[in-house]
């Protein structure tokens, strides 16, 4: 009998054809004066279009949404033109691809902003990170600038006008990127979220933008076609909550539920690392609270996806890193193949070096 793992299923509007997505991966290829995706990222998604879905890597939802060098953007037509040659590539597969709609917010360096301005964020707090410039390498992000309350309502607009690029770019739907230490995230917890305006301060307070956000997208393509990422519980870039499950109970159930929205995703446990939880916190606490499709990440393998699946914890399995070197990663996990091992060195920048050319199990025993 097919495990469930195997089986279609909908995220909303979204019929896809197995529980195995590919997780959004940043891979810093696109053309750095354009925000282009590279011509090689339409191989790399169609490689891997045996999963039900693929979600992009994050991209850029305006030129000061950006934080890396060679991300992609969303929000030009010479960006929807090269996203259309990769939807088109995947679907001609079977497969279902959304877009990762990205603000970085404060994880960011000037140089890599119109006018070399500061970053934006919810407050004038720097992160202890570095990201990476095209010239210079790896740099200390930047400390950013709060938003004035008057700016807001733009950034809002953006993220709307992003999701109607990605339907001009034929996407099956978008996911707000709301995880990891982000924009919506440097406002919703409060590790430094200290406004004093109707954006900060309290829990409501701390979710508005992430509400409108939601309203703005949602207003802008349908809601079944909108899926969200959260991190509740992780300290990514350098930002934690204090109680994060108030907050992230009160984003998810004011905010999410009841609206239709095509899936909820979370990051269980630290991004890319631990899943343990601290006492008192609970993914199935958080989940309940949604009324649509659950996707599940972080750490997952072959034997800990079929029983969440199976259990019904999760209608669908996001796989990053094991997604990097294994293009044919729902085959594999169907036989009970070996997986290889990525490459670290190649995951962020480069050409198809460690991007395209890893091969499939079928390759691998033909050569
Ligand atoms: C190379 C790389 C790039 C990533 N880029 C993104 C990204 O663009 N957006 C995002 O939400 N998470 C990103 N992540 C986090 C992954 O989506 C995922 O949450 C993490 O790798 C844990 O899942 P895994 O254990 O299946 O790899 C990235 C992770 C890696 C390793």
């Amino acid at each position: 009998m097919t495990h469930p793992l195997f089986t279609p299923t909908r995220l909303g509007d979204i019929e896809i054809a197995n529980r195995i997505a590919l997780a959004p991966l940043t891979r810093n290829r696109a053309d750095e004066a354009t925000g282009v995706p590279s011509p090689l990222a339409v191989e790399y998604y169609a490689q891997r279009a045996s999963g039900g879905l693929l979600i992009t890597e994050a991209s850029q939802i305006s030129p000061r949404a950006k934080g890396y060098a060679m991300t992609p953007g969303i929000y030009t037509p010479q960006q929807v033109e090269g996203w259309k040659a990769i939807t088109s590539a995947v679907h001609e597969k079977g497969s279902k691809i959304v877009i990762q709609l990205w603000h970085v917010g404060r994880i960011a360096h000037s140089d890599l902003l119109p006018g070399g301005e500061p970053p934006l964020s919810s407050a004038g707090v720097r992160a202890n990170m570095q990201t990476f410039l095209k010239d210079k390498g790896f740099v200390p992000t930047s400390t950013p600038r709060a938003l004035r309350t008057d700016e807001i309502p733009g950034i809002v607009d953006d993220y709307a006008r992003a999701a109607e690029r990605a339907m001009e770019a034929g996407f099956d739907g978008v996911e707000i990127h709301a995880a990891n230490g982000y924009l919506i995230d440097q406002f919703l917890k409060d590790g430094i979220n200290r406004r004093d305006d109707a954006y900060g301060g309290s829990v409501e307070n701390r979710a508005r933008l992430l509400g409108e956000v939601v309203d703005a997208v949602t207003g802008a393509i349908p809601a079944g076609r909108v899926g969200i990422r959260l991190s509740p519980f992780s300290g990514a870039n350098d930002l934690t909550d204090s109680d994060p499950m108030t907050t992230f109970a009160h984003a998810i159930g004011t905010h999410l539920a009841g609206r239709g929205m095509s899936y909820l995703h979370l990051v269980e446990g630290q991004t890319g690392g631990p899943r343990e939880l601290a006492e008192g916190q609970s993914i199935a606490e958080l989940r309940k609270l949604f009324d649509g499709a659950y996707m599940a990440n972080n750490g997952y393998d072959r034997e800990l996806a079929m029983k969440t699946v199976e259990s019904g914890a999760a209608d669908v399995i996001a796989f990053g890193r094991p997604y990097i070197a294994n293009p044919d990663l729902p085959e594999r996990l169907a036989a009970d193949a070996p997986l290889e091992e990525g490459d670290r060195a190649t995951y962020y920048g480069g050409g198809a070096e460690g991007y395209t050319d890893y091969p499939t199990l079928a390759q691998s025993k033909a050569a």
